[in-house]
């Protein structure tokens, strides 16, 4: 550990952004790699006689934020780490970085099934990091998950992060198309759950650089329309969810209704637009039949 004083390690962090960059992203390298979280950061500023114990010096840290500047590289990657809901989660450029709207995702699951002790069936296609299928094999011990992607690198570090997070052995991963590693399962699922890639291919084009450049494209685009993936699962999913099972998606801001079409034309009922933390509908839901 490296001693410094609040005075200089304050002074230091405003000049660090001062160059640029944004406090979400300064935070995650002073806890990633500094060793400072945010509370522990709180606590800094109310004392400001004391000192600040770091796990790397602030040359080396200034380092690692210059070259985010620089390249436009996302801390996440540059730092091996994410911080989703409670969960602390390896990323490399195989994974998208899971986003905090996505966290609603679990909460949304949460809503529909109170009960944690339930022993549900859920399968997530799609998974990346592992984010949502640890969260919610942590939350319901009881269940049964299937994570599953068609990157084979994704899901070897999706059952790192499982590993690191969990002592259970209630999700398994598995690759493939969509719906196909989970043929065996047919007419079994409680629950299916996607975050696919819903970006339509102009959007695709125009991101900012800091996306387009470092996240899986195979994680982003969604075909000319964004719906190609979203389209896919749907259909499929009559066959693998139980009757009354449910299907949730995220999909891009503008793409709320069309879903809800989508569900209505494979006959599921209850469908629901959910919106994010900035009210745009991210989330549709239904159940089948
Ligand atoms: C938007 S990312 C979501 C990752 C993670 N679930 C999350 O929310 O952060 C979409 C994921 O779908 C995977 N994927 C893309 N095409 C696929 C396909 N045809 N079959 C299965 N998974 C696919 C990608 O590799 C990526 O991990």
């Amino acid at each position: 550990m490296l001693c410094i004083s609040v005075e200089e390690f304050l002074f230091w962090k405003k000049r660090q952004l001062s160059k640029g960059g944004n406090q979400q992203s300064f935070a995650v390298l002073l806890d990633c790699i500094g060793g400072i979280s945010a509370s522990d950061l709180n606590l800094i500023i109310l004392n400001p006689k004391g000192n600040v114990y770091l796990k790397k010096s602030l040359e080396f840290l200034e380092s690692v934020w210059d070259d985010h500047l620089l390249n436009a590289c996302p801390v996440q990657y540059l730092c091996g780490i994410t911080f989703w809901r409670d969960l602390k989660l390896k990323v490399t450029n195989k994974v998208l970085i899971p986003r905090p709207e996505t966290e609603l995702i679990v909460d949304i699951v949460f809503n529909i099934f109170k009960n944690k002790s339930e022993k549900l069936f859920f399968a997530e296609l799609g998974t990346g990091s592992g984010a949502i299928s640890i969260a919610l094999a942590l939350a319901y011990p009881l269940s049964q998950g299937l994570a599953t992607d068609i990157d084979q690198d994704a899901l070897e570090i999706a059952t790192k992060n499982y590993i690191n997070s969990s002592k259970q052995s209630n999700l398994k991963f598995s690759c493939g198309n969509w719906w196909s590693p989970l043929e065996r399962f047919q007419g079994k699922l409680d629950l299916a759950i996607s975050n696919p890639p819903y970006i339509p291919r102009d959007t695709y084009e125009k991101l900012p650089k800091e996306v387009k450049n470092f996240e899986p494209k195979v994680a982003l685009l969604g075909g000319e329309d964004g719906l190609k993936h979203i389209r896919e699962i749907i259909q499929k999913a009559p066959l693998f969810l139980k009757e009354k099972g449910w299907l949730i998606l995220e999909n891009h801001h503008d793409q709320g209704e069309k879903v809800k079409q989508l569900l209505i034309k494979n006959k599921f009922t209850s469908i629901e637009i959910l919106n994010d933390f900035s009210g745009i509908g991210r989330f549709t839901i239904g159940r089948y039949k």
